[in-house]
C-alpha cells in the first residue's frame, strides 16, 4: 500500500507581530531580524486561543480536503512542543472536538521536526494496511514559551498550525523514502525549562549539516537525483539554513517554499503551512516530487521524498 498526503489545512492566528512592533519592545531592528534570519513578521495567537484550538481548526480544513469524515480517523498525531497541558493529549483534546471515536491518539514530541516524525510514522501505518486515515498535526503556541526581554530568541518565532491526512495513494504517488534522526548529545543547544533558550550559532552549524545531508540520503535511498527535485519545503526556521540546504539540491530559488517572511518559526507547523502557501500559489502540482525536511530540539531531524497527488 502506498501512503501520501490526501487532505491538508491550516490555522493562522489573526494577529501579526512585525519586526517593527518587536524594535518597540526590545534592544533589536527590522534590519537585523531580516538579514539575520529572513523574518518579516510573524503571527502570534490571542491569550484565550491555544494550541487544540489552532490543531483542531486546521484539523477541519484537512478534513473536508480529503472528503473524509472525522469517523473514518483510524489514528490522531499531533506533533507539539507547546501542548494545552501535559496530559491529556493535545491529540485526545481534538479526538472528542472533532468526533472521532474510533481514532486512537498521542502526541509527539520532536520539536521542530515532529511534523515529520508524524508523517513517517502515519506512513508506516497506513503501508503496512494497519490503518486507512491518520491525521497528522502539527501545531505550535511558541508565543507563551517565549522569554518576551531575550532577544535571541523572541524575534524567531511564531505560532500556528498545519494538518494532513495521511492515507493510500495511487502506484507511484505518496512517500517514496524517508529519513528519521537524533543526537540527544544536542540537547543542551535548544531546550525549555521555563522559556525557549538556545544556543543559535551551534543549532545553525547542526541545520546547515544536516538539513543538506538529509535531503541527499532521502533522494539515494530513492533512487533518485538532484535534478529530479521539483520542489523543497525546507522548515522554516532561518533563510540562510534553508539556503544552504537548497543549494546542496542546486535549485533555483522558485523551486523552494519560502514563507519564513511572513510567518517566523511556527515549530512542528511550519511544513504544513509552507505546503498550503505553495498550493495556493499553484506551485505544487500533481506527480511532483517534493523534498520536505526539518529539524530542531532534541536534536531531532527528519526528510520524506515524496511523489505528490492521489
Ligand atoms: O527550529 C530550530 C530553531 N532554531 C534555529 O533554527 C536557530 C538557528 N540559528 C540561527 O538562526 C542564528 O544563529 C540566529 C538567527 C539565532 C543568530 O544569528 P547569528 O548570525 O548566528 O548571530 P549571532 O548569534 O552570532 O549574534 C550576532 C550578534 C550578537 O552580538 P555581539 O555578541 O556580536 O555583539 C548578538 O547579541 O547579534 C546580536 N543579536 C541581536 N541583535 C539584534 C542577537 N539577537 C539579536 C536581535 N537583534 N534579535
Amino acid at each position: 500500500m502506498n501512503a501520501g498526503i490526501i487532505g491538508i489545512g491550516r490555522y493562522l492566528p489573526e494577529k501579526i507581530l512585525t519586526n517593527h512592533d518587536l524594535e518597540k519592545m526590545m534592544d533589536t531592528s527590522d534590519e537585523w531580524i531580516r538579514t539575520r534570519t529572513g523574518i518579516e513578521e510573524r503571527r502570534i495567537a490571542d491569550e484565550k486561543i491555544n494550541t487544540s484550538d489552532m490543531a483542531y481548526e486546521a484539523a477541519v480544513k484537512a478534513l473536508e480536503d480529503a472528503n473524509i469524515t472525522a469517523e473514518d480517523l483510524d489514528l490522531i498525531l499531533v506533533a507539539t512542543v507547546t501542548p494545552d497541558r501535559p496530559f491529556p493529549s493535545v491529540a485526545c483534546i481534538i479526538q472528542e472536538r472533532l468526533g472521532a471515536r474510533k481514532a486512537a491518539a498521542m502526541d509527539i514530541s520532536a520539536a521542530c521536526s515532529g511534523f515529520m516524525y508524524g508523517i513517517i510514522t502515519a506512513g508506516q501505518f497506513v503501508q503496512s494496511g494497519s490503518y486507512k486515515n491518520v491525521l497528522v498535526v502539527g501545531a505550535e503556541k511558541l508565543s507563551k514559551i517565549m522569554d518576551w526581554k531575550d532577544r535571541n530568541t523572541a524575534v524567531l518565532f511564531g505560532d500556528g498550525a498545519g494538518a494532513v491526512v495521511i492515507g493510500p495513494v495511487s502506484e507511484g504517488k505518496g512517500i517514496i523514502s524517508f529519513e528519521l534522526g537524533a543526537d540527544g548529545s544536542g540537547g543542551k543547544y535548544l531546550y525549555q525549562d521555563e522559556y525557549i533558550s538556545m544556543n543559535g550559532r551551534e543549532v545553525f552549524k547542526f541545520a546547515v549539516r544536516q538539513m543538506g545531508e538529509s535531503c541527499i540520503n532521502v533522494l539515494e535511498k530513492a533512487g533518485l537525483s538532484k535534478s529530479d527535485v521539483d520542489f523543497l519545503i525546507p522548515h522554516q526556521a532561518n533563510v540562510r539554513i534553508m539556503e544552504a540546504a537548497r543549494e546542496r539540491l542546486e535549485l533555483p530559488i522558485e523551486k523552494m517554499s519560502k514563507t519564513i517572511h511572513k510567518y517566523g518559526n511556527t515549530s512542528a507547523a511550519s511544513i504544513p503551512i509552507s505546503i498550503v502557501e505553495e498550493l495556493k500559489a499553484g506551485k505544487i502540482k500533481d506527480g511532483d516530487l517534493i523534498v520536505m525536511v526539518g529539524f530542531g530540539g532534541g536534536l531531532t531531524w527528519g526528510a520524506i521524498a515524496l511523489r505528490w497527488g492521489r
